[in-house]
């Protein structure tokens, strides 16, 4: 039966098809999504404590309320790809165990700090438009609940990058402190956020593997460079300069040619020695912990409305 099994796998893939959580798939693949789905998913629950951070101290009513309405956002996002994880046979509880205790990741990103209120426009303009380069594609990944949860995520993440950008250009038509602001928080994000698509290709362990089976569509470095060539008329239009000397178009490639971010920096961040990473990892532990009674008590009213149902 696998033999037949396993070929019904390979030629759905090859139609470009969609994988579902009831299809035979081989355990690596489905080890590899879990890996990559919950790492998502914990990206979007951690990326809330940075922006977070400036909600008490927004400036005005209306950003206060554009901020509260993205984190909501990274929440919900979260709770999407965790349900889209569970269906691959693990649970949030156990994800959520995981983060805590550092079996599992979130992005790089989200352990630098957010050290003024022009990062909350950064984060929106280079985050949100990196994250939205590396997820389009996974719209079309080969597993289909993955891919679904994308295409309602890319929606949302299109307002969370224009509302960062929007925020920036208003700032750059201010005062010369605010325009400092913006440049120092773009100087501060704009490597981290080159590294929020992964190592190199070559350095790449997951990528060969991951394009094979149709889950990712494009490699780190495609995808990074596709960044790139986004980026820079944008930060041109704002008036702020992206701090690669190395950064200039390449006609005969039409494309840019940029520097390279510090890889062994990157290194210390995912393996869990950034600026931020026992913080980050605290806080939600602490949030698990305080959230303890909602679970208990939602526990126990499902268990007496099931008991009720019986009788
Ligand atoms: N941060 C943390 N770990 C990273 C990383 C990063 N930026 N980039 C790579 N890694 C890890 C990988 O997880 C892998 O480690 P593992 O095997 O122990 O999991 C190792 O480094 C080697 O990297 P690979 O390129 O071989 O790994 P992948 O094939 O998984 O590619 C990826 C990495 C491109 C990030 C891919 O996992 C991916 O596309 N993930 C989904 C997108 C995602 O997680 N985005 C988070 C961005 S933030 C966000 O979405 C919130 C938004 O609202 C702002």
């Amino acid at each position: 039966a696998e033999p037949e099994l396993a070929e019904h796998f390979e030629a759905t893939l090859r139609r470009n098809d969609r994988i579902e959580p009831r299809d035979w798939m081989p355990e690596a693949y489905r080890a590899t999504l879990v890996r990559q789905i919950a790492q998502h998913a914990h990206s979007e629950v951690i990326g809330m404590q940075p922006e977070g951070n400036w909600v008490t101290r927004a400036p005005s009513l209306r950003r206060k309320a554009v901020l509260l309405a993205k984190v909501q956002d990274e929440a919900g996002h979260g709770l999407y790809l965790y349900s889209a994880c569970e269906t691959l046979g693990t649970s949030r509880r156990e994800l959520t165990e995981k983060l805590i205790s550092g079996r599992q990741k979130y992005s790089s990103i989200f352990n630098y700090p957010t050290l003024s209120y022009a990062d909350v426009g950064t984060i929106g303009w280079l985050v949100d438009g990196a994250a939205i380069c590396n997820q389009v594609p996974l719209c079309r990944t080969s597993f289909g609940p993955y891919g679904r949860a994308m295409i309602r995520i890319c929606k949302e993440e299109s307002f969370h990058q224009r509302q960062g950008y929007e925020l920036l250009m208003t700032m750059m038509r201010g005062t010369d402190e605010q325009r400092a602001m913006v440049q120092e928080s773009v100087d501060r994000f704009w490597w981290p956020a080159l590294m929020m698509f992964g190592p190199p290709d070559a350095d790449s362990p997951n990528t060969e593997r991951s394009m094979a089976w149709g889950i990712k569509r494009n490699t780190n470095d495609e995808l990074r460079q596709k960044f790139v060539d986004m980026t820079v008329p944008q930060a041109r239009a704002l008036g702020v300069t992206l701090p690669d000397p190395e950064l200039r178009w390449d006609e005969q490639r039409q494309a840019h040619h940029f520097g390279q971010p510090d890889w062994a920096e990157f290194k210390q961040v995912v393996s869990g020695n950034g600026p931020c990473n026992a913080q980050r990892v605290a806080h939600r532990k602490r949030a698990h912990d305080e959230g303890a009674w909602v679970r208990e008590a939602a526990t126990a009213f499902a268990a007496k409305q099931a008991a009720a149902a019986e009788e």
